[in-house]
């Protein structure tokens, strides 16, 4: 997880030292699959459903669609939280987390965006392994057989039904949890997070507002773009990166602008956010998650405005990483010399006729805000991970640069 070593950067291509790679969640995509989520949710041990959603969502009928989905399966639903907010934190998963244990819970199902589906994650640690929240912080720390040398410990089956295409959490082994005390975006990663369900159906999509459509769907581009650039790159995941954005090219703005009428825009973005998802990221989230924990800009429209500053920068440090960029240019049919510029302009104008805002002042960042900002960036993991090494200099530049 290292930016480079004692011999210089870590290359882009060729054959690696070292990577891995798992995705261990049984995806099924399709048409009508609510109503058997308790068919298949009982294939992974669920029997009392713990159901973790948002108010919002509740309120779309959605989740009693599912829930009779569940119990039509022959499961129980023990219980519901629905007071996840936009921006989750470590009391909320302490307090969810409390209230399966008080129903009597034996699995959790996350039906709603990234923020539901990490506070699930979260919770369903807490209520197997007790603690707190801010205690399970961390990469591969969770209990392991052997004095942790050995297999890690199952938490609770846990199955996702995602109602936005963006954050793909349904299929990663992180969450990202706001710690309100200190202000701050804790993250935690470990195989058992992975959830052992996920199930992707165009009706989660059905009214989502555009708007939130059209952020989300910029976080899928942001992590396609930075996991193919990282330098936690593979080969594994390229192939997912690369076919992700061919999916998002041919399907966000349909889905956006069509909503409700297009069923197979929003079911195709579903799989695309499904298959962009990695925690090789990049600088672009190392500068949203500040921006998202100081000042409250939504991620996925975090994402939109700082990724085009990201790319020029990046491209410009070496032709090594250009050249990454050039294979994601030829999927939208761009190769000028000048591949960094040329790409930042054409997301730049994709985040523009998707109706968001491409300038931090648009979103309540004030210009006095950019040294607590810089100060975050450097903290995150995600810095670690980004082609060009960052220096707080760089990051003050990009954040005026996007201000
Ligand atoms: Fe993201």
């Amino acid at each position: 997880m290292e930016a480079g070593s004692a011999l210089g950067p870590t290359p882009l291509t060729g054959f690696k030292d070292f990577y891995q790679y798992a995705s261990t969640t049984r995806v099924i995509a399709g048409r009508d699959l609510l109503s058997s989520t308790g068919f298949e949710f009982q294939k992974e041990g669920a029997r009392r459903v713990f159901v973790v959603t948002d108010e919002v969502i509740r309120a779309t009928g959605l989740v009693d669609r599912i829930e009779a989905g569940v119990t039509d399966g022959g499961l129980e639903v023990v219980g519901v939280y629905d007071r996840v907010p936009q921006d989750s934190s470590t009391h909320v998963c302490d307090e969810c987390a409390a209230a399966a244990k008080e129903a009597g819970a034996d699995s959790f199902l996350a039906v709603g965006g990234g923020s539901v589906m990490d506070t699930a994650k979260v919770a369903d640690a807490v209520f197997t392994h007790g603690g707190t929240a801010r205690e399970q912080e961390g990469f591969f720390l969770m209990p392991r057989d052997d004095d942790g040398m050995g297999r890690p410990h199952d938490i609770a089956p846990l199955a996702c039904i995602p109602t936005t295409s963006g954050t793909g959490s349904e299929i990663s082994m992180a969450a990202v949890i706001k710690d309100p005390e200190e202000k701050v975006k804790i993250e935690i990663a470990d195989f058992p997070l992975f959830p052992r369900l996920a199930i992707l159906d165009p009706e989660t999509t059905r009214t989502l507002p555009p708007k939130v459509a059209a952020a989300t769907g910029m976080d899928a581009v942001t992590h396609a773009i930075e996991g193919y650039v990282s330098t936690d790159w593979s080969p594994h995941q390229d192939a997912r990166s690369l076919h992700a954005l061919r999916m998002i090219r041919d399907n966000l703005e349909r889905a956006v602008e069509r909503g409700e009428e297009d069923e197979e825009a929003r079911g195709n973005m579903l799989i695309a956010a499904n298959l962009a998802m990695t925690i090789a990221l990049g600088s672009a989230h190392a500068m949203s998650h500040p921006a998202g924990a100081q000042f409250g800009v939504p991620h996925g429209m975090a994402n939109a405005i700082h990724l085009p500053h990201v790319i020029r920068h990046n491209a410009a440090g070496s032709d090594e990483i250009a050249d990454r960029y050039r294979d994601i240019g030829e999927v939208f049919d761009i190769a000028e010399p000048d591949i960094g510029d040329a790409l930042a302009t054409h997301i730049t104008e994709l985040v523009d006729r998707l109706g968001l805002p491409t300038r931090l002042s648009q979103v309540g960042v004030p210009e006095d805000g950019i040294p607590v900002l810089v100060e975050g960036a450097m903290g995150d993991g995600t810095t670690l991970l980004n082609p060009r090494e960052m220096s707080e200099e760089d990051y003050a530049e990009l954040y005026r640069a996007a201000l």
